[in-house]
């Protein structure tokens, strides 16, 4: 069986994956590690995105770890086709419904956000994002044209009871093992979807997790308490859309976007899908110039939650965490490390 199976796909994907490569090597030489093209790479190779080969090998394997899809020269490309469609369909056939995005404010980044170092100093607040539905997967959806000229564009949003109530779970149970709060951001104002996420996470709370504080928030006010005092906050739970893009500013917190990880879980025993938030970087594709920690720290959650080694993913955090310590910054950090160098500094450290 596969240990973890490596996705490196598109842009700075394969050279962030390169850097994991060198990690697990040096700290877990017996995990057995397969690669497969995905995305625009597997598009161009084979004509779709993600292969039915690949997506069984994922299946098979303990945690699979993925790069980055996408990129301006697959924009052509039928939307089923897109290395982004491979990436739904991915998560969407491995079932990982939980996607964990950690924005974690390492002490010696305190002063590498944007934001001032006393509102991200300590910083440590979870956003468990839903993976497998709402406007991402719902149908119907399409663009057509109109008679009178002009075209129209559907999208769907969908949730039922029970794709909300077990991502709402996930978010429970994390919590109790951290600081016991959930906030749930939606938009039950003007969304019949937002209103019946309350509706059932309320419920829940009332009759597993009475011992949780439960906090409901309204998802764009949700973007600005983030960014304006984002430590009252320990889990975040919302829906795919929202997820997506709380955890971007979130991650700007963190100093860069090339800092966050995340672990999408689905039913207990099956593999997990573990990706950097960031996308391909076009804009520095090919220049060594990504960070490649976001892609490392989602190796480190992939030891700790599929992978059954928290030993080694305490080491592999505790070295991430000296090698910022002795200043090692790539370009968005403020620094001039190449994407190799900060693995060198990573292994260094380990
Ligand atoms: P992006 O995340 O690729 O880049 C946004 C900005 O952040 C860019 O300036 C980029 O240089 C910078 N950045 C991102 N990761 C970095 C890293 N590791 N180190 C240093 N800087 C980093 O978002 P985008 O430009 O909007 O999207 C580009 C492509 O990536 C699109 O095709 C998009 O669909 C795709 N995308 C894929 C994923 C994914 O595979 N999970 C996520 C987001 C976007
Ligand atoms: C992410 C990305 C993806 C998303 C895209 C590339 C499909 O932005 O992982 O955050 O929107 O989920
Ligand atoms: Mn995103």
């Amino acid at each position: 069986m596969t240990d973890l199976l490596l996705l490196p796909g598109d842009g700075i994907g394969p050279e962030v994956t390169a850097q994991v490569r060198r990690v697990v090597t040096a700290l877990a030489p017996d995990l057995k590690v397969e690669e497969r093209l995905f995305g625009g790479a597997s598009y161009d190779a084979h004509g779709t995105p993600l292969t039915d080969e690949a997506l069984t090998t994922a299946k098979a394997s303990r945690a699979v770890l993925m790069g980055a899809v996408g990129g301006p020269q697959w924009a052509g490309v039928p939307r089923d086709k897109r290395p982004e469609a491979g990436l739904l369909a991915l998560r969407g056939g491995m079932e990982v419904f939980a996607n964990l995005r950690p924005a974690l404010c390492f002490q010696p980044l305190a002063d590498a956000s944007s934001l001032k170092r006393e509102v991200v100093e300590g910083l440590d607040f979870m956003i468990v994002r839903e993976l497998t539905g709402g406007i991402y997967f719902g149908s119907p959806r399409f663009i057509e044209d109109l008679p009178g000229g002009g075209k129209r564009a559907v999208d769907t949003q969908v949730y039922t009871t029970a794709e909300i109530e077990r991502v709402a779970r996930v978010a429970f149970e994390l919590a109790r093992g951290r600081r016991n709060k959930v906030t749930s951001a939606e938009k039950s104002n003007v969304m019949d979807s937002g209103l019946l996420w309350r509706q059932v996470v309320t419920d829940l709370h009332a009759r597993d997790y009475a011992d949780v504080e439960l906090e409901h928030i309204l998802a764009d006010n949700a973007a600005m308490q983030i960014v304006k005092n984002p430590k009252q906050f320990d889990v975040m739970v919302t829906d795919n859309l929202f997820g997506d893009i709380l955890s971007d500013i979130s991650a700007q917190l963190t100093g860069s976007l090339g800092m966050l990880p995340s672990a999408a879980l689905g039913v207990a025993g099956k593999p997990g899908l573990y990706e950097p938030i960031h996308g391909s970087a076009p804009d520095i594709a090919g220049q060594g110039l990504a960070n490649p920690l976001a892609a490392i720290l989602s190796f480190e959650m992939a030891l700790r939650w599929s992978l059954d080694r928290t030993d080694l993913a305490d080491k592999l955090f505790a070295a991430v965490n000296k090698a910022l310590e002795d200043g090692a910054r790539t370009r968005d950090l403020g620094g001039a490390l190449t994407t190799v160098q900060m693995g060198d500094a990573v292994l260094t450290a380990l």
